[in-house]
């Protein structure tokens, strides 16, 4: 592979402007370069194949080397780098997120801000950044391989708080470690660490200056990267994006790339042409209607859409908390969790209870499907060639709803499900019997799906044990699981079961057990109205 041409431009952007009189190729013919912030100026980066990682580009390219690779699939952490972006509304009108440099595609830096662990020190006038006294002060280091992962966790955490603000409780310092791995430490000194960075003289990033360098680097229409080879598309508009996909129906499209990354690095999977969507503000909103339903684009991030339903059902938070970690949740979306189909996606599960619609789009026009029927199989679903996901519907919160979503995994952070839950209940407010039931699984067969048979065992009855019981039983025949390392059929089978159970037991007429009483944590209360942690 040539060489990449790597251009650190000056810290202004002049060098820019007259790259942006060429008109944006958007043929794949000739690329752009890939330009960002980074070390204090505008890098432009040509010549590299699109699925070349952040994390490659750091070590091997910019020599970059205290960002770690650890896994290569965004288990660990070690890789944790800080993205910054333009964002209204954020802070000096940037808003930083942890992401693994593993599994981020160099070309969805373009018109972005990287930081690493080597920008810690500079923002300190050379003197170790508060974060980095803290962990040296508390021994939150010994083989120090995680460390640099955890140091821009902790920087992302310190920049959410700034001085006098509000400061984070230890659980909540917790949940924003919780991709990072420590195989040393046992975490108590890197938790004592997080609380004692508040403590030392602050060193906050001068964020207007690095907004003023990426207002410089904003593109008004799509760009392409890569090679003759292999092209990435990076459309700006819904309208460019309907073009591309009747162009090129076979493209893959990348939104997050928090699954499709991880076919790279570990299946080593070429991709072909790649159509980017992360680019496309359309697909990114998140809006609660006046109707009280809810509108999550498919592009919007996995954290800003569970912290919305959160605050539709606070039940839901948990399962928010849970999905991943928090780099998977800033750089992943719930419309490529919905469109990848797992049959152990946390978010299909939950969704189906909400009575979710999905809504499609090609060349301008779009349908909305409900999720019940949206898939055909393992991995497949009704999108036609060229369609893609727009947005995800959820309807208003009926009063007296009750929704749960449990997650059993065999670790209680950022791991995939074993069995995934969605329960949603409506009972007749006459005589408490049960008007609508809706049960989703996911890890208990093919696709996720609603259990039919236990939702017709339980609707029209009392909500009892004893048709709670009639249902567990009729679970047997709704599916028929597998048995793999994260669990036996017999032992998915029983904690379907007992996942109901619970359920009747949080929400029975007579003494409904508090579901904090049936927790294994605690749980945030606050997260869902929360920005970063
Ligand atoms: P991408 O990887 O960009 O795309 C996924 C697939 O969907 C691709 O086939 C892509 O072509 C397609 N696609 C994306 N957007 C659209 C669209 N708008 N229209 C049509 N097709 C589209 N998942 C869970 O459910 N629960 C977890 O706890 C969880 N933990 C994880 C932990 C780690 C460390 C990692 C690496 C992944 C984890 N995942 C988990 C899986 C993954 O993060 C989610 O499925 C995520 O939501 C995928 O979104 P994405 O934007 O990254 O999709
Ligand atoms: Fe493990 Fe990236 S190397 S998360
Ligand atoms: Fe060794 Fe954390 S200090 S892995």
């Amino acid at each position: 592979m040539p060489p990449s041409k790597t251009i650190a431009a000056c810290p202004t952007s002049e060098a820019i402007h007259e790259s942006a009189d060429r008109p944006a190729p958007f043929s794949g013919s000739d690329c752009q370069p890939i330009r960002f912030f980074h070390r204090g100026q505008v890098v432009e980066v040509t010549g590299e194949a699109p699925t070349r990682s952040v994390l490659e580009w750091l070590r091997e390219d910019a020599r970059c080397v205290g960002t770690k690779e650890g896994c290569n699939e965004g288990d660990c952490g070690a890789c944790t780098v800080v993205v910054a972006e333009l964002a209204a509304g954020a802070p000096g009108g940037l808003r930083l997120q942890t992401v693994n440099a593993c599994i981020r595609f160099l070309p969805t830096l373009d018109g972005k801000a990287l930081f690493t662990v080597e920008d810690l020190k500079a923002l300190n006038d050379g003197r170790p950044h508060p974060v980095q006294q803290a962990l040296v002060d508390c021994h939150g280091s010994q083989c120090g391989f995680c460390t640099p992962g955890f140091a821009m966790s902790l920087w992302s955490v310190c920049e959410a708080h700034p001085v006098g603000g509000s400061r984070p409780t230890r659980a909540q310092l917790a949940d924003a470690l919780s991709g990072n791995l420590c195989r040393c430490t046992g975490y108590r000194p890197i938790l004592d660490a997080a609380e004692r960075m508040f403590d030392l003289p602050a060193a906050p990033l001068d964020r207007g200056a690095v907004a003023e360098a990426l207002r410089g680097l904003q593109r008004d229409r799509g760009v392409c990267h890569g090679t003759p080879a292999q092209t990435l598309h990076a459309p700006r508009t819904l309208e460019e994006l309907d073009a591309l996909r009747v162009r090129l129906p076979g493209a893959r499209l990348l939104a997050g790339g928090t699954d499709i990354a991880v076919w790279v690095n570990k299946q080593h999977r070429e991709l072909g042409e790649l159509i980017s969507l992360g680019e496309v503000q359309a697909l990114r909103h998140i809006e609660a209607h006046g109707d009280g339903s809810l509108s999550v684009g498919a592009t919007a991030s996995l954290d800003a859409a569970w912290r919305a339903l959160a605050r539709m059902h606070p039940s839901l938070t948990e399962m928010g908390l849970r999905f991943a970690s928090p780099p998977i949740r800033h750089a992943g979306s719930l419309g490529g969790n919905i469109a990848n189909g797992s049959p152990i996606g946390d978010g299909a599960p939950v969704l189906m209870a909400l009575r979710a619609e999905v809504e499609l789009r090609l060349a301008g026009r779009t349908r909305r499907l409900p999720l019940d029927g949206f898939y055909t199989g393992y991995m497949r679903n009704l999108l036609q060639p060229g369609e893609f996901v727009q947005a995800l519907w959820v309807p208003a919160a009926v009063p007296g709803l009750q929704v749960r979503a449990y997650k059993v995994s065999k670790r209680f952070d950022s791991d995939i499900s074993t069995v995934c839950a969605g329960f949603a209940l409506s009972l007749n407010p006459q005589d408490g019997t049960v008007s609508e039931v809706r049960l989703a699984f996911g890890g208990m067969a093919a696709t996720v799906k609603r259990a039919a048979t236990a939702e017709a065992a339980l609707t029209g009855r009392p909500w009892s044990h004893a048709a709670v019981q009639d249902a567990c039983d009729a679970l047997k025949l709704d599916f028929v699981p597998l048995s793999d390392l994260r669990g036996s059929a017999a032992y998915r089978s029983k904690v379907a079961g007992n996942l109901l159970r619970r359920f009747w037991l949080e929400t029975r007429l007579d003494d409904p057990l508090p579901p904090q009483s049936l927790r294994v944590r605690a749980v945030d209360a606050d997260w869902a109205g929360g920005g970063a942690p």
